[in-house]
């Protein structure tokens, strides 16, 4: 037994677990909304300690693909309703990620056809959001140039998340994470390659570059608490077109020595590193690991990314983090924390049904069957 399948306790409760089900966007829900399919999905994979839920767009402004449930409307709060009660009544814990992609988007998804908004006015090359194509189908479309959010502007978008997680919480959510990865509009502000703004929030200073993302979780915090309140960071990460800059190690630790001191109840490293030749790779992402871990006083730490049975186990007993985040696994295997605890086989996901279409691939993948599989 290893301390990986053991209760522990976090966001002020106890989850069953150290397992956490990373978040996933599936883009399964009709109109934006969270519906009885969605509810069944995160049900079936409810013996996770954590389920993080798939990035949940703060605001349709924060929105940058099709059919994602969001949490800014009475209908989508109604709708997670069915989600974060199926996860309960099964015993789980569920927080929901809280998304605004920034320059990820495209006008056919934004409201009136206006241009996406961003820390930025840089359009970020190759880069695809998933919106209505010039025939007026769902498709992969080029994220164009964004608009560059006004000073006032920034308060009104801070607001927003802090209004999500409001919302969240009376969806019955059992807290936020705070989507501050993955090359949206966090990192936007956060990367003085991207970030071309000339105010408070400007990339001349660490302080201004970082305060954004500050504002957010202090507004959030003002609303829910420190303790329901996680954030997602992917340092040395380059998705959607983050270059790499000399002031990663110092951004993050900067973050994460304001994250302890505010006790926030977790931090999630997706670590990318791995995922790109460009990217200064995995040392760089490992030394920062330990430093982040260093400044974290009592805020949980759950990391993301290529983890195995093995690999989770030894950075927990290690120490060296909290819990261990797994995503695509989840997807094929609903029961992942039974199968890593007996060492059953996991099933492989079909990555060509990741992303919306029906049930197949989303909710038919079944547990694992040990009677039958031990069957002369
Ligand atoms: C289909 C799919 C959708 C994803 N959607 C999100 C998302 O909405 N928010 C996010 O922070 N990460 C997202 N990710 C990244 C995962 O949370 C996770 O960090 C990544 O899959 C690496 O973990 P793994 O190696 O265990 O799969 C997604 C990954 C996949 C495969």
């Amino acid at each position: 037994m290893t301390k990986l399948f053991e209760p522990y306790g976090l966001i002020g409760t106890k989850l069953s677990n150290r397992i956490a089900m990373a978040p996933m966007t599936r883009a399964r829900a009709p109109n934006d909304i969270a519906d009885e399919r969605v509810a069944l999905y995160y049900a079936q994979r409810a013996s996770a300690g954590l389920i993080v839920s798939e990035g949940t767009p703060i605001s349709r402004e924060g929105q940058g693909y099709l059919f994602n449930p969001g949490i800014y409307t009475p209908e989508q709060i109604e709708g997670w309703r069915l989600t974060t009660n199926s996860v309960h009544a099964l015993g789980g814990r569920i927080v929901a990620q809280l998304w605004h992609v920034g320059r990820m988007s495209h006008p056919s998804i934004q409201t009136d056809g206006r241009a996406p908004v961003s820390a930025s006015s840089k359009q970020p090359a190759n880069s695809k959001a998933f919106g209505y194509n010039e025939e007026g189908l769902p498709g992969m479309v080029d994220a164009p140039a964004p608009r560059q959010l006004s000073t006032e502007e920034v308060a009104r978008v801070v607001n927003d998340f802090a209004q999500a997680a409001q919302n969240a919480i009376d969806a019955g959510f059992d807290g936020v994470e705070i989507h501050g990865a993955n090359g949206y509009l966090h990192e936007q502000f956060l990367n003085p390659l991207v970030n071309d703004r000339d105010d408070q929030y400007s990339a001349d200073t660490l302080e201004n570059r970082i305060r954004f993302t500050l504002e957010v979780i202090d507004a959030i915090v003002a609303r829910i608490g420190p303790e329901r309140t996680g954030i997602r960071l992917s340092p040395y990460g380059n998705l959607f077109d983050m270059p790499a800059y000399p002031q990663i190690d110092e951004t993050y630790t900067a973050l994460a020595e304001a994250i302890g001191e505010r006790k926030l109840g977790f931090v999630h490293l997706m670590n990318q590193a791995g995922y790109s030749s460009s990217a200064p790779g995995q040392a760089g992402f490992n030394n920062l690991l330990r430093t982040i871990r260093s400044k974290l006083q009592e805020t949980r730490l759950i990391l993301a990314g290529g983890l195995d049975r093995e690999s989770a186990q030894a950075l927990i007993d290690e120490g060296l983090i909290d819990m261990a985040g797994f995503g695509v696994p989840f997807i094929s295997n609903p029961d992942l924390v039974e199968r890593l605890r007996n060492g059953y086989p996991l099933a492989k996901a079909d990555p060509t049904t990741f992303y919306g279409g029906s049930g197949k691939g989303y909710i038919d993948y079944p547990p694992y069957n040990a009677a039958a599989s031990s069957a002369p």
